[in-house]
């Protein structure tokens, strides 16, 4: 199968994506948030680009909405949580949908919306990503969020992570870019959590006191749930005995 990743989503051109499996991976932290929230039992999450956009799907659907997101790394003035994954408890997001917005990882995820599969990925629930991708044996691109469409080490370690996994069960073709990520996972794959305390927006999120986010951003397969993109929301990708169900 063919292997291919975008280190940011700046060139996606959303219509050609029409028959691709894609995953979407935004370590720090909008995968890992949303990730968390379907893991405790979110109806379904809705990202969304812009504010404005938000409150207008918040006044349409009702009473059950949480507002998501942030702005700079911090919550958005009016909405209810920000963008760390602590705050999608089960008290705050079950059975509730989640409108969510975050810099970059929403960008991302709207250019998948015509994708025949978009997996949101991270190390949370890294090892279900692959399983998913080796079941479907089938070509598949990895679109990290980076950040405002520049390079990300954390997602491409992700990437490179899940590229690594997959690998393991079948015959891979990766681009040169996807090779980039499986070297980038071999060097920096022993210590996650030190990887995510020296990059970039790490050191950032580290700086305004979310040091606590990048241990559970680190988290290796902590939740056993894989969020999939479908008709403008994620939903949670059943996984029945070996069989993954629609
Ligand atoms: C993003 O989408 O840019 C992020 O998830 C930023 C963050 O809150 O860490």
């Amino acid at each position: 199968m063919k292997v291919d990743i975008h280190f940011f989503p700046l060139n996606i051109e959303e219509l050609l994506l029409k028959e691709k499996t894609v995953v979407v991976v935004d370590v720090l932290r909008a995968s890992t948030s949303i990730t968390t929230a379907i893991y405790n039992g979110a109806k379904e999450v809705v990202p969304v680009t812009t504010v404005a956009e938000a409150g207008k799907i918040a006044a349409n659907t009702g009473g059950s909405v949480v507002l998501g997101g942030e702005r700079n790394g911090v919550k958005i003035e009016g909405f209810h949580i920000g963008n760390s994954p602590t705050e999608y408890t089960i008290e705050k997001v079950k059975n509730k949908t989640v409108v969510f917005s975050s810099t970059n990882g929403s960008v991302a995820l709207a250019k998948t919306k015509f994708a025949k599969f978009s997996l949101v990925g991270s190390f949370v629930n890294v090892s279900l990503v692959a399983d998913f991708l080796i079941q479907r044996n089938e070509d598949f691109m990895i679109i990290c969020a980076g950040k405002h469409n520049t390079f990300c080490i954390e997602d491409t370690v992700c990437a490179g992570m899940i590229i690594s996994k997959v690998a393991d069960q079948v015959t891979v073709e990766p681009t040169d870019a996807a090779v980039a990520s499986l070297a980038l996972y071999q060097n920096f794959g022993h210590s996650i959590l030190e990887m995510l305390q020296n990059s970039e927006h790490g050191l950032y999120l580290q700086e305004i006191g979310f040091g606590k986010d990048l241990e559970i951003c680190s988290a290796v397969d902590s939740l056993a749930v894989l969020p999939v993109y479908a008709n403008n929301a994620i939903h949670e990708w059943k996984v029945e005995g070996k069989k993954m169900m629609a």
